[in-house]
Formats: C-alpha cells, structure tokens, sequence
C-alpha cells in the first residue's frame, strides 16, 4: 500500500454565514442519512449558534461536526469569541483554521493562525489550516512561496504534532468564483506542500490529509478528487445543498 491509499478520504463543509434553524434541520437530516457506506470521512462545519443542533443531529451517525474558527484564547473577556473548549463542549472534533476570509477580513496573520491551530489541538479539535494564494500572487510567480510561508508558520509550532492536523489548499482566486484550479494545478501545489510535510518528518508528513477547496461542485469533484495527492476536498457553497455535498463524497 502506498502512502496515498493510507489516506481515508475527507469531505468537509464550510457553510460559513449561512444557515437558520429550519433549513439546517432538513439538510443535516439528509446528509446524516446519505453518509453510510461512503468511502470518505465527513465533517460540516457550521456556524457557532448551531452547534448544539449539529450536535443534536449528527450524535452516532458517520458524519462528524466542527467550527469555522477559534479564539486564540481559553477564556476570558473576549466579547464575541468562542474558545476551542466550547467546540469540544458541544462534540466538535474538527475546526477550521486561518480561512482566507479570516486572513482577508480579519486580519488573521500567518502567526496568529499559527497560534489557533496550536490552541486548537491544546484543546483536542483537529485543526483543518487553510493556505492559498491570491490572483495577483499566482499572477507574480509566488504560488508556492506564499502557501509555503503560510504552512511553514503551523509546522513550526507543531512539535510533535504535526500527524494531527488536516491541511487544504485553497487558492483564494478560487472560493466562491466558479472558477476551480485545474485538477494539475492543485496537484502541483499539494505536492509542494507534501514535500514540506515530510521534510519534517517523513512519517507523520505522509498522514496528513491535504483537501483541496474552491468552487468544488458535482461536476469538477471527481477530476480533483482521483488526482493523486489530494486526499478530499473543502467545499463552501456546494455544502448547501445535500445533493451536491452527497455527490461530492461520492466522488472521494
Ligand atoms: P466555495 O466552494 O463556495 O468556492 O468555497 C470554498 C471555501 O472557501 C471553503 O472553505
């Protein structure tokens, strides 16, 4: 077996701001039912006020829950946040960190991302850390540099730990565009990011699950997804839609 079969694949779901009580019953309902016998992990990350209803939902079933970001800290006056202990209080095991809406809107530097996926595995969640470039960054050559400065922040707070995270590759052109890098382009940037992994230690560098996200949809899911290298996928707007999210998994 290679290092790449070793690899269950990973759907994740970003809803990111998007949800109501009613219409997040109906799609975590049919996604907990459409989950069995898939040969992929799944995890929804859904907005914070619907954890307990993630939770409530999901509870036994082959579908796991998470958060879409974490403060930096465990408690405390920090109107506003919520710690990586109140994800694990309500069964989270994943969260995702440092997305690019939170590097671009709030001003989430690679040394702060750093510093939550630490906090996030001090507090037992698996963080899933997202690196990606701009258009003008592509357009200047600097793909690798940038997702290389970005990753290497995480990996050198890791210690140990570095088997314990999830990675994805989202190019920032990408998200919410329509437009998806080639199934060759993505691959070419996890392999760089493999080849940073095991540099650091060749076998917990393997484990590492490295998804790809940005406009995944139904129809482009299975070219990203057979390409060697890409363990599973982060999907937004597809998320949404049980049928897309299902199609999708189907795919890994
Ligand atoms: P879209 O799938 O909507 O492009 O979003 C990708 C993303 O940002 C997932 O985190």
């Amino acid at each position: 077996m290679n290092q790449t079969t070793m690899r269950r694949p990973l759907i994740a779901g970003n809803w990111k701001m998007n949800g109501s009580v009613a219409a997040n019953a109906l799609l975590l309902d049919c996604i907990r039912a459409g989950a069995s016998g898939l040969a992929a992990d799944l995890v929804v990350c859904v907005p914070a006020p619907y954890l307990a209803q993630a939770q409530a939902a999901l509870s036994g079933s082959a579908v796991a829950w998470g958060g879409q970001d974490l403060s930096l800290h465990e408690s405390g006056a920090f109107t506003g946040e919520v710690s990586g202990a109140m994800l694990r209080d309500f069964g989270c095991h994943f969260v995702i960190v440092g997305h690019s809406e939170r590097r671009s809107l709030h001003g989430e530097t690679d040394a702060i991302v750093a510093d939550k996926a630490r906090q996030a595995l001090a507090c037992g969640l698996t963080p899933i850390v997202c690196v990606g470039e701009t258009l003008e960054e592509r357009e200047a050559g600097q793909t690798e540099p940038v997702v290389s400065r970005q990753l290497r922040a995480v990996l050198a707070v890791l210690g140990q730990q570095l088997g314990k995270i999830v990675i994805a590759y989202e190019p920032v052109w990408a998200i919410g565009t329509g437009k998806t890098a080639t199934p060759e382009m993505a691959q070419q940037v996890h392999a760089h990011l493999r080849a940073l992994l095991v540099g650091v230690d060749s076998d917990a560098g393997s484990g590492v699950r490295l998804l790809y996200g940005g406009s995944v949809k139904p129809d482009n899911a299975h070219d990203l997804l057979e390409m060697d290298g890409i363990d599973g996928g982060l999907i937004g707007g597809a998320s949404l839609k049980v049928e897309d999210f299902l199609a999708i998994a189907k795919s890994a």
